[in-house]
């Protein structure tokens, strides 16, 4: 299949002599069609230079960039506006006309692409029953929170039927229980209506919310890019760790291991736990075995329908019937 975004080795790079800056280096990636693909990376990554490659806003230095199997470089300008129609843009500040109300704000691409009075308000109704706003058609922006501004974002975004939607921080001006809730409409659009979302973020949270697979951009370069599960499960690269450590708090770093060797004595072990793995049995291998355990530190949560977490025990007893369900813990499994 096509892919809906592909980077051949695009360099982009700002500036001249001294003041050159290289904001993406090199990058090689395939997005396909009807995944939510999250990007993630810190301040200054290179994450919107990246959104705008795809949408023709800025040229690559080197290398190419294609949507759907279309060049969106080097190609006439009336090409480049098509396939920006197929493009939906929602962005970190919404930006709504202040003047128009909500109804008013997602017709606007509408006369654009000079749609039929009646054909948009019957469209511009539909998308607003989609985003569950109809009771707000007639809202100006000032007049709604932060949450409902961005469903008009996104149901802008969204009017003229785009097969790619591009979501650059669009929830890092929320709070954290409306961020949800516009995830949950990105993951409906995605799933109900087969838009290919690309979901750009500094927040893991984001892409363990909604994204089927994640890049970590860092410094211009892709430095992992895998399934959203196998990044939490085993991230390789450094800031991938960092990322994922700002939401998952299950394991105890160093400075925790030590007080809690402090707090509670014994042995402890950190132990995996998923789908096939748990411990009950080797628990029950400790009871039998006279070794008192403890729960000291963990977490067990479900990340894309899966369970995944750790728990850390301490134990307690003799030296070799702790060696003994330590040896347990380690080998079980289903
Ligand atoms: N138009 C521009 N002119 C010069 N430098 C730019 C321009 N756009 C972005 N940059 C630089 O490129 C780097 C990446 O920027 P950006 O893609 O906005 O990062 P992010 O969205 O990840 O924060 C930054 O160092 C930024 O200052
Ligand atoms: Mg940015």
């Amino acid at each position: 299949m096509v892919p809906a975004v592909e980077f051949r080795s695009v360099t982009k790079a700002f500036g001249k002599g001294p003041d050159r800056h290289v904001a993406l280096d090199n990058i090689d990636l395939r997005i396909e069609k009807g995944e939510i693909f999250g990007v993630i990376g810190y301040s200054g990554a290179g994450k919107s230079t990246l959104v705008r490659l795809i949408n023709a806003l800025e040229k690559p230095t080197n290398g190419t960039v294609e949507v759907s199997g279309t060049p969106v470089t080097g190609v006439r300008e009336a090409e480049v506006r098509r396939i920006r129609r197929d493009i939906g843009m929602v962005f970190q500040q919404f930006n709504l006309f202040r003047s128009r109300t909500a109804a008013g704000n997602i017709e606007y691409p509408l006369k654009v692409a000079r749609w039929p009075r009646a054909e948009r308000k019957a469209r511009v109704a539909e998308l607003l029953e989609f985003v569950g706003l109809t009771d707000k058609a007639g809202s100006y922006p000032d007049q709604l929170s932060g949450g409902q501004k961005q469903r008009v974002g996104i149901a802008r975004a969204l009017a003229t039927s785009p097969s790619l939607l591009l979501a650059d921080e669009s929830t890092s001006a929320l709070d954290p229980e409306t961020t949800q809730e516009v995830l949950r409409l990105l993951k409906k659009i995605n799933r109900e209506l087969g838009v290919t979302i690309v979901v750009i973020t500094h927040e893991m949270d984001v892409i363990r919310a909604v994204a089927d697979r994640v890049a970590v951009l860092a410094e211009g370069r892709i430095v992992e890019l895998a399934r959203t599960f196998d990044v939490f499960a085993d991230p390789q690269a450094t800031p991938t760790r960092s990322f994922v450590d700002t939401v998952l708090h299950n394991r105890p770093s160093d400075e925790e291991l030590r007080r809690l060797s402090e707090l509670h004595g014994g042995r402890l072990v950190t132990v995996d736990i998923d789908d096939r793995r748990g411990i009950g049995a080797a628990l029950a291998t400790a009871t039998q075995a006279d070794v008192r355990f403890e729960v000291v530190y963990g977490g067990v949560s479900t990340l894309q329908d899966k369970t995944f977490g750790s728990v850390t025990l301490a134990l307690h007893g003799r030296d070799d019937a702790v060696d003994k369900v330590v040896d347990e813990l380690d080998r079980r499994s289903a």
